[in-house]
């Protein structure tokens, strides 16, 4: 069996699929390694190394000729699933709940379509393969660093012989693996730190990784199904929204991370809250995205200033900004996945197996994930599920 690993051709994306380091894993499983040449350039690793990673480096067409199963990072473009064949299968965040249409592509041309981000996160077995995890980590890491890149004062307290300075005011909304790793640099940083979400699980762990723990009166415990949140009805969602406005006047730095899988992102920063805070405050909306985001002034991949001197920050794909680091991991989960998938030199999909079923959107011309598919029936309604990849 031949793995090729593309070059990503999205705008602005320097991640890749697997590098050298984790080659010796599903080379050991059964598998060749093919790379389009240049696949690793963005994330600072040369064709050599994967060279002396036992790899072949090809061209384009020739990636997409002899590979088996082609790795990558984003979904194909259209010129990328035009070049893939019959029998053919792709792996990568193909966010099938996004973008049915491009499944259903797939699935008529025959082509086997894997997609990390439906990795079932409660399944313990799984947590290796994450990918969705491992980059929201990265991504709540760089949130924090853009948001003290941005903001024109000190995070720690300092003592010095011009004075002291005062530690920033980080607040953290949605504490889920992005949030968590925020709260963590924001604290490495010297920041003080408060957090909040509607589960009341994550008070400990947000304790844990050393922030004090905000409880809203005006909203009850909100855990939903496998892991996530429910989504608020518009009487919660209002209380919330204002009983937060007095805690978010005080910050100097908001970063929000919350999501309710398959839903738009919630706002709990509105315009009111903004125009309450302080000149030079700062807000990094991560779950900004065309759907909209938990700001209600974030706009998508760009940045706003505000009349009141509140910077507003909406990075879409912060993963690749940190490419070495997002594509080791990312390179390590699909790994961990992709040797689930060899068997005897060959791709074998296993029905007893939740993570092939849970995976594995089209096979044998059919798209055969139920969610998936539920989206494609004809009385389906528009889509909104999927989350940031
Ligand atoms: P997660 O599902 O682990 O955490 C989301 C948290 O939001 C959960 O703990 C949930 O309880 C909480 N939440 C939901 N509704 C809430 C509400 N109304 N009030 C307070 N909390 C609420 O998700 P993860 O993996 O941490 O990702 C967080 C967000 O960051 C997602 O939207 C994801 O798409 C995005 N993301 C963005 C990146 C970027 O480059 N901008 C990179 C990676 C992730």
């Amino acid at each position: 069996m031949k793995v090729g690993v593309a070059r990503e051709t999205a705008p602005g994306e320097r991640r890749v699929a697997l590098v050298p380091e984790t080659l010796a894993k599903v080379q050991k499983a059964g598998a060749e390694i093919l790379v389009e040449r240049g696949a690793g350039l963005g994330s600072h690793v040369p064709d050599s190394a994967y060279e002396a990673a036992g790899a072949t480096v090809v061209s384009t067409d020739e990636l997409y000729a002899q590979a088996d199963l082609v790795a990558r990072v984003q979904k194909p473009s259209a010129d990328e699933v035009a070049r893939l064949r019959s029998g053919q299968a792709v792996v990568g965040f193909l966010q099938p709940l996004l973008d049915p249409r491009l499944a259903a592509e797939l699935a008529a041309k025959g082509v086997t379509a894997i997609s990390l981000d439906a990795i079932p996160r409660t399944l313990s077995r799984a947590q290796t393969m994450d990918a969705l995890s491992s980059q929201a980590n990265v991504g709540g890491y760089k949130a924090v660093i853009m948001a003290a890149e941005a903001f024109g004062r000190y995070f720690p307290m300092l003592t010095t012989a011009a004075g002291t300075a005062k530690p920033a005011n980080v607040l953290v909304l949605g504490i889920g693996v992005a949030g968590l790793q925020a709260i963590a640099t924001a604290r490495r940083l010297g920041a003080v730190v408060k957090a909040y979400d509607v589960r009341r699980e994550t008070k400990e762990q947000a304790q844990s990784v050393g922030a004090q723990f905000i409880e809203l009166k005006s909203v009850a415990d909100a855990t939903g199904e496998g892991g996530y949140a429910r989504a608020l009805t518009p009487e919660e969602q209002k209380a919330q929204q204002d009983e937060l406005n007095g805690y978010i006047a005080q910050q100097d730095i908001v970063i929000t991370t919350a999501q309710v899988p398959g839903r738009r992102p919630p706002i709990l920063v509105t315009a009111a809250a903004v125009a309450g805070m302080k000149p030079g405050a700062v807000i990094v909306d991560m779950a900004a995205s065309e759907l909209g985001g938990n700001c209600e002034l974030s706009k998508a991949g760009e940045t706003v200033e505000t009349d009141n001197g509140v910077i507003i920050l909406a990075p879409t794909n912060l993963p690749a900004s940190m490419p070495g680091s997002a594509s080791l991991f990312y390179s390590r989960n699909l790994a961990a996945l992709l040797v689930t998938f060899i068997k005897d030199g060959a791709l074998a999909i296993d029905p007893r197996d939740e993570v092939h079923t849970s995976t594995v959107i089209t096979h044998d011309g059919r798209v055969v994930q139920a969610a998936t598919q539920k989206l494609l029936e004809p009385a389906a309604g528009s889509t909104t599920g999927g989350s940031a990849a």
